[in-house]
């Protein structure tokens, strides 16, 4: 354990720690997994990661249980979402055994920065993906690097479980109505960078964007996907231009064991009008209940919360999501890897 960390008062960051691990792809293949205690990597200066955006990454948490053991979440959800990313960019893709024991390798030798129980804290793992090799000419490239990486985090919205409020701007996109939204991909980031910074500045936690065709419909919340809660329904945009998020998916699940009916579908803006209950959630935002959203457009403010709280059908699915990854209950679907 570490004793210098302030567990309880992690902030959403990096943080260095001991290890990394590695993969490099070339000659049409997979080499052996490397282990750095480096956080630098040489790179040509005419690699495709650098030039034509042949970058993607993924977002997955391990947790200190309540018995003491490390829980790492939907793992091998994590590594098809990143083979999906790679196909969709044309690069290679990383087989689904490779990426799950460079994880599990990863926190294992950063064991010491896995936040202890009880702190509300857990240990955030990067894994990257990107072109390495030299070319200038617009077309993918023949070698890749994976690097999985680990730090220390806490809460991704500064309010924690507590609701924040949402803004809605018509004139930013960040992907294209069939572009490379469905894939965690480095420039959907860049993309979103000035529409967060200028929703920040005017006091939002996050932007809700809306479709991009034909911005009629709710797509999702910057680095998280979207749900509400109205008439006992879980409510999730369908959609082609968002990530398929895992919380999303398990939250659909958790969602339908307590009795709710699941809808996936188009979701208006008016809609906000009648909704009960809405949140983020993704890996990092896990579910950030919303208090209040605002249409920057038209000037409609969407309050979601009345009284300050979250509501009590996001309560009990965040309890129950953070209950299985603590091991606080059952895991009856198999979700969590132990560590040993
Ligand atoms: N949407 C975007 C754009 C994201 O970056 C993330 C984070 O990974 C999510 C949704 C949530 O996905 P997941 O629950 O798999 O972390
Ligand atoms: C995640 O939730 O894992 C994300 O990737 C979100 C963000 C920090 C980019």
């Amino acid at each position: 354990m570490n004793d210098q960390i302030d567990w309880s008062n992690l902030s959403f960051g990096y943080m260095p720690t001991d290890y990394n691990v590695r993969c490099s792809y070339s000659d049409g293949k997979w080499g052996d997994i490397e282990v750095s205690d480096s956080p630098y990597f040489n790179i040509h200066i005419a690699a495709t990661g650098l030039h034509y955006g042949q970058e993607i990454f993924e977002g997955l948490k391990a947790f200190r249980g309540k018995d003491g053991k490390i829980r790492i979440f939907r793992l091998r959800d994590n590594a098809a979402r990143l083979r999906d990313s790679a196909k969709g960019l044309m690069m290679a893709q990383l087989p689904e055994e490779k990426f799950v024991e460079m994880v599990k390798k990863v926190v294992k030798l950063n064991e010491r920065f896995v936040p202890p129980y009880g702190t509300g804290a857990s240990l955030y793992i990067r894994p990257i993906e990107f072109g390495t090799s030299a070319q200038v000419g617009v077309k993918p490239g023949k070698e890749y690097e994976f690097i999985v990486f680990v730090s220390p985090v806490g809460p991704y919205f500064k309010t924690g479980f507590k609701p924040s409020n949402i803004c809605i701007m018509r004139q930013y996109d960040r992907v294209a109505p069939r572009g490379t939204g469905r894939w965690k991909v480095g420039g959907n980031y860049a993309a979103s960078l000035e529409a967060g910074e200028r929703a920040h500045e005017l006091g939002y936690s996050a932007v809700l964007y809306l479709d991009p065709k034909e911005k009629l419909y709710l797509d999702e919340c910057g680095p998280a996907n979207f749900f509400a809660i109205k008439d006992g329904k879980y409510i999730t945009p369908a959609s082609e231009s968002i990530l398929p998020s895992i919380t999303n998916k398990s939250f659909m699940q958790l969602a339908r064991d307590m009795g709710l009916e699941v809808e996936q579908r188009h979701i208006t803006v008016d809609e906000l009008e009648t909704i009960e209950e809405a949140a983020a959630c993704g890996t990092a935002a896990v579910a950030s209940p919303v208090g209040e959203i605002d249409d920057l457009d038209t000037g409609k403010k969407y309050i979601i919360s009345k009284d300050g709280n979250p509501g009590p059908v996001t309560t009990e699915l965040y309890n129950r999501l953070r209950g299985i990854q603590y091991g606080e209950i059952e895991d009856p679907y198999g979700w969590c890897t132990i560590v040993e």
